[in-house]
């Protein structure tokens, strides 16, 4: 049976020069980079090498990058950090409906603790309002926290649009707020300049573009304050205690690099793969609808709700068919809920729930592609088939025809 990975926004596989660069610092370099001797000074020139490498690739200067576990340690490192380290000047946090759950958890949890947080909403486009950003902006606001883009719908936020926002806020002395912006999804997929976007903050995850899981990093413009959260050494200059994981840190650097070098490349890649599976999953899909903007989005990311079906149903059907893909669900205590980003689009019940992601990478092929669009049509025909919402929309005369014919 073929096989097709179309899940690259949960992870990516590791590049083989990426395995390459790292191998030596889990064998014969093994020092701890901060010993004195030279195992020591070997292994610190390779975690400041690495900080350049990534620094480079979201024009940030390397001291202002702090490395970390993962991207929702750099989330929780910046939102706690900046909410405990300011608490003195304000409690009122602003973030957005479609955040990703390191972000929305962090956010809850700082609810329960006395914070307020304000919530902004999305068009039917995915896309938070600049404009509802300065509304919400108060004096006693410490953090303002979007996202990048977004890891379900792939839709790009108008951050240098609320940074600029959030600055002048600032100038005037109407708020303290500080801009944190998770660019985990982003990375490697569109270009990020922390100057361009203007945030104080900056998420990354390393296993997004090709380096292992396990390491991430936060950027901290310079000047900006935070509480560490992490305690007990002084690695990462007091910002995030203990022993630097050598081997991924140059295996993420080393992924900042080629990501850097083959950005473009890699962006026309997956998106004329991408465009060439929405256009025939239009063709040959009914009663499909695409979710998010159109235009202001990541090239690798299409989520598509099939109506009168479950989309974790087509996930199990489609990986019993080699293809793995995913939705956004959430499966808590037994029940299926809906994706909460696709529900924040305004879309009924029934569209949220037939929402699956399907996300592209650099390894994608035609053949991939072209392969999944000949199962895919088959899989959806066949569920719904059994579905009693299809049943009921023929008998109302609402449901458009199968496309493929019965055998
Ligand atoms: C937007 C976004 N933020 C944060 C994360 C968490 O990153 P990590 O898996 O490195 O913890 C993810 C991963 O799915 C993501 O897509």
């Amino acid at each position: 049976m073929r096989r097709v990975y179309m899940d690259y926004s949960a992870t990516t596989p590791v590049d083989a020069r990426v395995v390459e660069a790292m191998l030596p610092y889990l064998t014969e370099k093994f020092g701890n980079p901060s010993s004195v001797h030279l195992w020591g000074q070997e292994a610190r020139a390779a975690v400041d090498h690495a900080r350049q490498q990534v620094a480079a690739l979201i024009g940030a200067r390397p001291n202002d990058v702090i490395f970390v576990s993962s991207g929702t340690e750099a989330n929780n490192l910046a939102i706690r950090g900046v909410a405990e380290q300011w608490a003195a000047r304000g409690r009122h946090i602003i973030t957005s409906t479609i955040e990703h759950p390191s972000v929305r958890g962090v956010c809850q949890l700082l609810e329960q603790r006395g914070w307020e947080i304000t919530r902004l909403p999305v068009g039917e486009d995915g896309i938070v309002r600049a404009t509802d950003v300065q509304a919400a902006l108060r004096p006693d606001t410490v953090l303002v926290t979007i996202m990048l883009a977004n890891n379900e719908i792939g839709t790009i936020q108008p951050i240098a649009e609320i940074a600029a926002i959030v600055r002048q806020m600032r100038a005037r002395g109407c708020s303290h707020a500080l801009l944190h912006v998770d660019g985990v999804q982003a990375l490697g997929r569109m270009r990020v300049e922390v100057e361009e976007l203007g945030c104080d903050l900056l998420s990354m995850s390393g296993h997004k573009l090709h380096a292992p899981k396990g390491v991430g990093a936060l950027y901290v413009r310079r000047g900006v304050r935070l509480a560490p959260q992490m305690i007990g050494g002084h690695q990462e200059r007091n910002r995030r205690a203990g022993t630097e994981a050598v081997p991924l840190i140059v295996a993420f650097g080393k992924a900042a690099e080629l990501a850097r070098q083959e950005l473009e490349t890699r962006i026309a890649h997956m998106r004329a793969l991408r465009d060439r599976f929405e256009a025939g999953v239009a063709e040959r899909i009914s009663d499909v609808v695409f979710n998010g903007d159109r235009k202001r989005r990541l090239p690798h990311i299409t989520n598509v709700s099939f109506r009168y079906i479950e989309g974790e149903g087509l996930l199990i059907n489609l990986d019993l068919q080699g293809i793995a893909v995913s939705t956004g669900s959430a499966c808590s205590s037994g029940t299926l809920e809906p994706s909460p980003v696709i529900r924040a689009l305004g879309r009924d019940d029934e569209l949220a729930r037939g929402a699956v992601r399907f996300s592209l990478g650099k390894e994608t092929t035609e053949e991939d592609i072209d392969y999944v669009l000949d199962v895919l049509p088959r899989a959806v025909d066949a569920l719904r088939r059994i579905s009693p919402l299809y049943q009921k929309a023929v008998a109302e005369g609402r449901a458009k025809q199968l496309l493929v014919p019965t055998t």
